[in-house]
């Protein structure tokens, strides 16, 4: 039975072995900021790989994209996000924190055990501000997090999300510019483009990784809710209609490529949203959910599939149309209202002709949108173990060998009689193939450990008997087992073992 990790646990691995580090940890750390070390950004950019590969490569109804962050005011005023991208939060007169209102704990009842009692709303990632605004009226029984003081909160008050920042040098022309809190409505602002320059037809897709940025009012939990993150995205764009069984489609389609990578089907669930819980934009939404070991120690977001209805081609048809009032109130977007000529939606450029059909729509979409980082997190999660052998503690990564930073370890048992030259051969070709490490430093069982610890499925050595026949051992992480592998076969037997 694999161990189940604790936070702790993994925060101290991916420092010690270089997955992940405090931001700015040499000035004392930039609160809920990471950096990716040499092992982390090889095990990012393969989770990032492998969303691509099954979501891009290995379709015939999806292409990619890559949006700038910057994008004009307009698309978050048309987007809903300049005004509703927010979340509720109340500042405790004592100790003056502000927290948001949804993650308020109750004062527990005398009888009940230490602590405070969860909320259900702790579930969510922000809850739209209407229902958070209807649900906030009575503070008198919440808990300050911070302090422990009770009832004793400000009136709440919406906290914009987006982080500003100003564009241009001159006074007189810079703009306040928000950085993007999703990575969605580059590929809204796209569809077009996409259209008149490629051959595709609905229904399909149009994918993205990238950063967001989101001034969360609380962090938490390592890399799980940071303000700087990566996002993979896809907008799905299909006939109205056919909405629903699209997003059962993508609802099976992301579930899988989890359990595909290797996390355990019992860590793994959905959960519909409440109507409460919706998006400003969403018609229905799902949650992919991981069994995360902390937080609420409970079920936690790990991806949401949304269906985004038309809202957000819609909102762009009345944004484009109201540019000219942006520009006549100097890009002051406080007062703008979006044009609302409804029967003009249909003439605008982001609806679609059907020319088989012979009718024009604005295509419904469906969206799943998986974060990076908390995949990451949860592979991690998900992979880690400890076992006892030979009286030792094993520390191991169980990772796919889609995920794995390094696929292959080569080792000269000894460094003598010629074996690291010949190790140095097999590696430097080896490494035209996959991720691979040289380690000749070392007893060989700590060069083991250390490559178990790191997650390589498979570690080589170059051996006595290698100088007689020409074989090396290719050991297993997972069960130690050892066997001995030609050299000429080398690459074709790796190939097939890490499916690659
Ligand atoms: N375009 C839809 C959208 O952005 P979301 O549920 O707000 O939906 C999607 O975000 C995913 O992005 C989440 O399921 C989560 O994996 C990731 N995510 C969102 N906020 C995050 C944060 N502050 N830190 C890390 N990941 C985050």
């Amino acid at each position: 039975m694999s161990k189940i990790a604790k936070l702790d646990d993994i925060v101290s691995l991916c420092k010690r072995r270089g997955f992940i580090f405090q931001s700015s940890e040499i000035y004392g750390g930039l609160a809920s900021c990471y950096d990716y070390g040499p092992l982390g950004v090889e095990l990012k950019n393969n989770v990032k790989k492998a969303w691509w590969k099954s979501t891009v490569q290995m379709r015939d109804d999806v292409v990619g994209l890559d949006c700038s962050i910057l994008m004009h005011p307009m698309v978050w005023k048309a987007s809903g996000h300049a005004d509703k991208f927010a979340d509720l939060i109340a500042e405790c007169k004592k100790c003056n924190t502000r927290t948001r209102v949804d993650h308020l704990k109750e004062k527990p009842l005398p009888s009940e055990a230490e602590g405070v009692t969860e909320q259900a709303a702790q579930h969510t990632e922000h809850i739209a501000l209407d229902a958070a605004m209807a649900k906030a009226r009575d503070l008198s029984n919440k808990v300050c997090p911070n302090c422990g003081t009770v009832g004793r909160f400000t009136e709440p008050m919406p906290f914009k999300l987006m982080f500003e920042t100003q564009m241009g040098a001159n006074v007189d022309d810079s703009m306040t510019m928000h950085l993007r809190p999703e990575t969605a409505q580059g590929i809204f602002a796209n569809f077009r483009n996409v259209l008149d320059t490629t051959r595709v037809k609905i229904p399909f897709g149009i994918a993205q990784i990238g950063k967001s940025f989101r001034n969360e009012v609380t962090t938490k939990a390592f890399i799980f809710r940071t303000r700087e993150f990566e996002q993979a995205e896809l907008e799905f764009f299909c006939e109205p209609g056919t909405d629903e069984q699209w997003f059962e489609h993508w609802k099976q389609a992301r579930f899988d490529w989890y359990i595909n990578l290797g996390l355990k089907k019992e860590n793994l669930r959905f959960r519909e949203h409440d109507i409460d819980e919706l998006a400003h934009y969403a018609k229905g939404c799902v949650d992919v959910e991981y069994k995360f070991p902390f937080g609420s120690g409970d079920w936690q977001e790990l991806e949401g599939i949304a269906n985004r209805t038309d809202f957000d081609l819609r909102q762009h048809q009345r944004g484009i149309r109201t540019l000219n009032k942006w520009y006549e109130s100097d890009g002051d977007l406080t007062n703008i209202e979006l044009s609302n000529e409804a029967e003009e939606y249909l003439k605008g450029p982001l609806s679609y002709f059907d020319d088989q059909q012979k009718k024009r729509y604005i295509p419904y979409v469906i969206e799943p949108s998986a974060g990076i980082d908390r995949s990451a997190l949860a592979f991690l999660v998900d992979g880690y173990d400890e076992e006892e052998v030979r009286g030792e503690t094993r520390n191991l990564l169980r990772f796919s060998p889609a995920l794995a930073p390094v696929k292959v370890a080569v080792f000269p048992l000894v460094k003598k009689e010629g074996m690291p030259d010949i190790a140095k051969n097999i590696y430097n070709d080896l490494k035209k193939h996959f991720n691979c490490f040289y380690d000749e430093k070392g007893a060989i069982g700590r060069r083991y450990r250390r490559q178990d610890e790191a997650g390589t499925p498979f570690c080589l050595t170059i051996d006595g008997q290698t100088l007689e026949d020409n074989t090396v051992t290719v050991r297993d992480r997972d069960s130690m087992d050892q066997i001995r592998v030609s050299t000429d076969q080398l690459t074709n037997d790796l190939r097939k073992k890490l499916d690659m």
